[in-house]
């Protein structure tokens, strides 16, 4: 992508009816070929804590974690997108605290806005983040830092209540300010429901195809991520496999002698010369 890509160029693409390509990326490596993949816009998720940090949840990310990362994502990625997960604990205990938090992460990192998890409730908070003037993209349906309240999830809006509830969720957090609504777990015909009842654009991810635009963790959609793989997930590549065989290949060839060879090496001009003199 040669030009920048902003929120105001994306809601200009739901108007026209195109796509939005998200991915996330936690490194300068993966956000420069997401950016030469053409992808409009990086999340530095907090699945950061799964598939980077091995814990079995995102709730141990900090916002130290999220800056370090998103510096890293940034440099890679000048011209895409870039969207930063507010983590769990930098938004709940008040709104104060959120708005700071915040303006941190975009401050210290350059990043393009916050997403931030929950319904209605987060409505003021989007208000006062998006006041102080840091884009924010609301995530609602399954949320998975509520996973100490809930135990586990599934896909949500299932009865005519939940699926009332996250409509109108979504339409709050649209007049609170929200410049994107990513909607996880959710059925196909209510993501596409609430897609066509809202202006701004929908990010889906396990929400079928009638959403504005899709996001994957790039781990899962590599192939690069074994302890789970959710419905949603499509694999593009086997890239563990394909790595995993290429540290065997290097592993075999320390241990047999075979590497290095002349090819990857230094050689010493005049050696006979030089090395008998040393002591
Ligand atoms: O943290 C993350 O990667 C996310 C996506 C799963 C949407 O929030």
């Amino acid at each position: 992508m040669s030009e920048k890509q902003t929120w105001p160029k994306m809601q200009k693409m739901k108007e026209a009816g195109e796509k939005i390509a998200m991915l996330t990326a936690y490194d300068y490596a993966s956000s420069s070929m997401a950016e030469k993949a053409g992808v409009d816009i990086i999340l530095v998720g907090d699945s950061l804590s799964n598939v980077v940090q091995g814990n079995d949840t995102t709730l141990p990310a900090t916002v130290d974690e999220m800056i370090y990362h998103t510096k890293a994502v940034r440099r890679g990625a000048p011209n895409t997108c870039i969207i930063t997960d507010m983590p769990f604990g930098s938004y709940e205990v008040s709104i104060e605290e959120g708005v700071r938090n915040a303006i941190r992460i975009l401050k210290e990192t350059g990043c393009d806005g916050v997403k931030l998890e929950g319904g209605a409730e987060r409505a003021e908070l989007i208000k006062a983040i998006t006041a102080a003037s840091v884009p924010v993209m609301a995530h609602i349906g399954m949320t998975p830092q509520k996973i100490a309240q809930m135990g586990s999830f599934g896909v949500q809006g299932k009865s005519v209540e939940a699926a009332q509830k996250l409509l109108d969720d979504a339409k709050k957090l649209e007049a609170a300010g929200a410049v994107q609504v990513l909607m996880e777990c959710v059925p196909t015909p209510l993501a596409a429901k609430i897609t066509e009842a809202l202006t701004v654009p929908t990010i889906g991810i396990g929400a079928g195809n009638g959403c504005t635009g899709q996001v994957l963790v790039w781990y899962d959609m590599a192939g690069m991520y074994d302890k789970f793989c959710p419905k949603f997930v499509k694999k593009y590549a086997e890239a563990g496999a394909l790595i995993t065989q290429a540290m065997a290949d290097y592993v075999k060839e320390v241990k047999d002698g075979s590497f290095p060879d002349e090819a990857h090496s230094f050689g010493l001009k005049n050696a006979e010369e030089i090395l008998p003199r040393l002591y």
